[in-house]
């Protein structure tokens, strides 16, 4: 979307021009799934698919908000002083959490704003849609009463708002994505330091396929409350001969060594997704790093297994799409990206055969699913931004 074309649609809705107009994308997880919240590595990306964001101060203090998405919706308008959780509010929820990190933080807004949003990604597909917002109001808020917060601080802010607002566990991962992407990189980020490094995406003839379910993501956030008790469980059991602060800090030997400690199977299961996934990713780096595309698949396939068998988050539509993805010719690997329980998943695909790959997975996945997948294929893009 043009800018020009961002003012005229916020102009329509709020009779005057907007002062900010931002971008924010969406993300992908190449690697290093459920490793965030485990004190491990991630590796993602951002996508030209995202987040359009308009905003303009207003005179008094109410604050407005409209999605081109949400149009049935209509305008939300909550004022500056109330601005709890309210179930009634919908997706405004999460650029209302993520102002009210700002004044937690003890950064008082001045007045309301008006704030237009307009998003190209599947909503609750699993590539983010919430951090994008949140991000995006981040930046608008920011750039317009020009607090001078830091990138990390706006990425923190969103994590708080999933955490604590929302009521989501969730990691930092989706926000750090969406905030330090950049264009045709992928980021190497360790949760428990907040190192991080960019890698190049040099994937020669090749493309990577997002495969969208379109399985509406039921219970999505109790599991993954679910799966992160899982892990903080065996954590404990783990602690008391280990000297560890997370499952991220252990080698594949000394978990198989010590895996005895944890009590029960499911929670054994859990970890020893954790720590392998923690692996597999720094290998995949590595792998990239050398341009091994071959090993970079084979590593993207048994992270699947490994979300599949031992951490349980897949299901029949995602378990679908990648091993039908797997049997492809030109397919050099495939897994799920994100938290799972539907979404979508990511497949590394020979460029020249992309048109025969989606035409034979929508196929099989139509005729033993009942419904037809989406494709998209993923451009690599910047983080958040403000619009020039
Ligand atoms: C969701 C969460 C992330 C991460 C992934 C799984 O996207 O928001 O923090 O835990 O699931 O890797």
């Amino acid at each position: 979307m043009e800018q020009a074309e961002l003012t005229k649609e916020f102009t329509t809705i709020f009779d005057q021009k907007p002062t900010v107009c931002c971008f924010s994308p969406g993300r992908i997880n190449l690697i290093g799934e459920h490793t965030d919240y485990n004190g491990g590595h991630v590796f993602p990306c951002a996508l030209s698919l995202g987040t359009y964001g308009a905003i303009r101060r207003r005179d008094d203090q109410k604050l407005r908000f409209y999605s081109a998405n949400f149009s049935q919706l209509g305008m939300i308008e909550v004022d500056l002083k109330e601005l709890t959780y309210d179930q009634a509010d919908n997706w405004a929820n999460y650029p209302k959490g993520m102002i009210q990190q700002f004044i937690v933080a003890g950064y008082s807004l001045p007045s309301g704003a008006d704030l237009y949003f307009n998003g190209n990604l599947p909503n609750g597909a699993g590539l983010s849609s919430s951090a994008s917002i949140e991000l995006l109001t981040g930046v608008m808020i920011n750039d317009l009463f020009e607090f001078k917060v830091s990138r990390l601080d706006l990425i923190k802010f969103g994590q708080k708002t999933e955490n604590e607002y929302i009521g989501v566990n969730s990691g930092i991962m989706d926000q750090f994505a969406v905030g330090m992407g950049k264009a045709n990189q992928a980021i190497l980020l360790d949760t428990n330091t907040l190192d991080y490094a960019y890698a190049n995406l040099k994937l020669k003839d090749n493309v990577i396929v997002i495969m969208n379910t379109n399985k509406k993501r039921e219970l999505a956030d109790s599991k993954y409350n679910e799966r992160r008790q899982e892990c903080e469980t065996a954590l404990k059991e783990l602690q008391t001969r280990l000297a560890i602060k997370s499952l991220g800090e252990l080698s594949i030997s000394v978990f198989d060594e010590n895996c005895y400690l944890i009590q029960n199977p499911t929670c054994r299961k859990r970890a020893r997704h954790a720590v392998f996934e923690n692996q597999r990713t720094l290998k995949a780096k590595s792998a990239l790093d050398h341009g091994d595309l071959a090993e970079f698949g084979k590593l993207m396939n048994a992270s699947h297994v490994s979300l599949a068998d031992d951490y349980q988050v897949t299901g029949k539509e995602l378990d679908m799409l990648v091993q039908t993805a797997w049997q492809q010719s030109g397919v050099l690997g495939a897994r799920m990206t994100g938290a799972g329980f539907g979404g979508c998943a990511i497949a590394l695909v020979a460029t020249k055969q992309v048109p025969a790959f989606k035409k034979q997975v929508a196929q099989v996945y139509q005729q033993k699913i009942g419904y037809a997948p989406s494709f998209y294929v993923a451009k690599i893009a910047a983080g958040t931004k403000r619009l020039a």
